[in-house]
């Protein structure tokens, strides 16, 4: 069962409910939301919504919703395992893994849990019996004891085996030591004299580990390499710790280091995360995307910092995320010098931001000489470049009214120097037109639910039982927000008293539909009891 979740899990995070939404229909941006035509429904308006914030959709015309599971059983019409094969298949996720007779890996990796969370607390204890150790946590990084706690932070001793005797004292042998990422090549500590911050999954599991040197020396971080429990290239460092910030506040900013996410989080900017020891991939954008769509960079204006930026905005083309650029560091080379120095000037800093396309301009401006021939070659090849990964075109007509005028020449010439970047159109797959077509009674259902979660005073009139899956929680607001925001209490409550009649007339339609169908294989003496229970249901309608 567990594995089965775990599953699910994984290919939701590789793949987002647009990506998968879109290949049947075509989407557009309205907002938070996308909005597209019913693959099922006969409306002339959009009436099907896609939230990719919540990873979620629903059809109002068909009442039909659900996460990107639900959809392709939807709309291929096949039952949950194809679906979620079919989903496998696309996200590279092998379902063998996760088979009922294959626990091994399942095994491995809870083993590997243990130990991570055996070392963790280790290297916290060898950290409070240090004193140089913590003079260099507590003085030289400046870290409190509460973030010194959240963060988990520890020390990993010199000797080559600490960590290994203890373990093994506890049970573990070596392959098991192994997968954990807890060994070198050569069979000892993979970590020695070293600050150790753990990598902490979303679940608050301690899944690796980025370990730094003391002081000077090569490398200055080394980090657990790829494991059964830690990918690099989705994992997100401080996303546990500030998850629920980035909700607040409806917004996350990108710090380039792990210390300057700890850094943030002391000073009380705590929508502060970094991707781990790699350069930012799409997954990475994708899980944050799907949190808040006001993503903010805090790269530094140095050659990686303009690469790595104008990467995110070639990722972030698809996503239809806002990236913007934090970029006044008031002299300070990365966040966490800027808070040694005043912690009130990176809170304020966070808000002083630029659109990530125009910092990024700016950037190349710095660089190139615009009053000469080859300058302005140089400078219009790479500002259409950047440009082309936007996928809106009034937002690149913006930039390119942008770049002609700095570089003074026409729109028309600036474009016509560019090779053709428009993508072809998608060619969109057939929908099946499901069988059971639309469901009255559940489109009613999910009306009541909404008001009842979120509709206030009128909430408490209605008197369902509540979901508990929380994409169809996360459905509901969606339903909410489109069809009863901003409306009056009275209003409510004259609407749920019209959805209750609605709801009993449906139920008794289904129930009689149930009847008639029963009926039909039904003896003498059943078909009278049946018969009567029908009219009966009838008289009441
Ligand atoms: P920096 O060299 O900018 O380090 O590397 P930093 O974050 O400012 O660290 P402190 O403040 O000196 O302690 C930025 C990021 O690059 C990765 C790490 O993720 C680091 O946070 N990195 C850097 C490594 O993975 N290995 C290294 O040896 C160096
Ligand atoms: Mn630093």
């Amino acid at each position: 069962m567990k594995s089965m979740e775990e599953a699910k899990e994984e290919i939701k995070a590789r793949l987002s409910v647009e990506d998968v939404v879109g290949q049947y229909i075509e989407l557009k941006r309205a907002g938070r939301t996308l909005k597209g035509r019913s693959p099922w429904g006969v409306d002339k308006t959009p009436s099907f919504m896609v939230s990719p914030e919540k990873g979620i959709w629903h059809d109002f015309s068909a009442n039909k919703g659900g996460d990107i599971f639900t959809f392709i059983m939807e709309v291929e019409g096949v039952p949950f395992r194809e679906a979620m094969e079919k989903l496998a298949a696309q996200a590279g996720v092998e379902l063998k893994k996760y088979s009922a007779g294959d626990k091994k890996i399942a095994q491995v990796k809870a083993r590997a849990r243990e130990a991570l969370e055996l070392s963790t607390k280790y290297y916290q204890i060898c950290l409070t019996k240090n004193k140089p150790v913590c003079e260099y946590v507590f003085y030289k990084r400046n870290l409190n004891r509460k973030t010194v706690v959240e963060f988990r932070i520890g020390y990993s001793p010199q000797q080559g085996e600490a960590l290994k005797n203890f373990l093994t004292k506890k049970g573990y042998n070596q392959r098991e030591l192994e997968a954990a990422g807890l060994l070198n090549r050569f069979g000892g500590d993979m970590f020695r004299g070293r600050m150790m911050v753990p990598f902490i999954d979303t679940n608050g599991a301690v899944i690796g580990y980025t370990a730094r040197i003391l002081d000077q020396g090569e490398p200055k971080y080394l980090n657990t390499p790829d494991t059964l429990l830690f990918n690099k290239s989705r994992y997100i460092f401080g996303l546990y710790q500030a998850k629920e910030a980035i909700r607040r506040e409806g917004f996350v900013v990108i710090v380039e280091g792990n210390m300057d996410v700890i850094s943030s989080h002391q000073a009380g900017v705590k929508q502060a995360v970094a991707t781990s020891g790699t350069a930012m991939t799409e997954q990475h954008l994708k899980i944050l995307s799907r949190l808040t769509s006001d993503i903010r960079l805090a790269y530094d204006g140095d050659e990686a910092g303009v690469k790595a930026t104008e990467r995110a905005i070639n990722l972030a083309g698809g996503l239809g995320v806002n990236l913007t650029v934090i970029s006044n560091y008031h002299g300070a080379k990365d966040p966490d010098e800027l808070i040694q120095k005043d912690a009130e000037l990176w809170r304020a800093a966070v808000n002083e931001r630029k659109p990530a396309v125009e910092w990024l301009l700016d950037k190349y401006e710095e660089k190139l000489d615009l009053t000469t021939g080859p300058g302005k070659k140089e400078f219009s090849d790479v500002a259409m470049r950047v440009i082309a990964y936007l996928k809106d075109p009034v937002e690149r007509k913006h930039y390119e009214q942008i770049v002609a005028k700095r570089i003074d020449v026409d729109v028309a010439d600036l474009v016509a120097k560019k090779v053709d970047f428009e993508k072809k159109p998608k060619r969109l797959k057939t929908v099946k037109n499901s069988e059971k077509g639309t469901d009255v009674l559940r489109g009613v259902e999910d009306n009541l639910l909404a008001i009842m979660l979120y509709g206030g005073e009128a909430g408490t009139k209605v008197n369902l039982e509540l979901p508990e899956d929380e994409a169809r929680l996360l459905e509901l607001e969606m339903v909410y927000e489109n069809r009863y925001k901003g409306w009056e209490n009275s209003a409510l409550e004259k609407e749920v008293k019209g959805l209750m009649t609605r709801r009993e007339e449906e139920i008794r339609k289904v129930r009689i539909a149930e009847l008639t169908e029963k009926l039909e294989k039904a003896n003498d003496d059943e078909a009278n009891d049946i018969l009567r229970e029908i009219m009966k249901l009838n008289k009441g309608l």
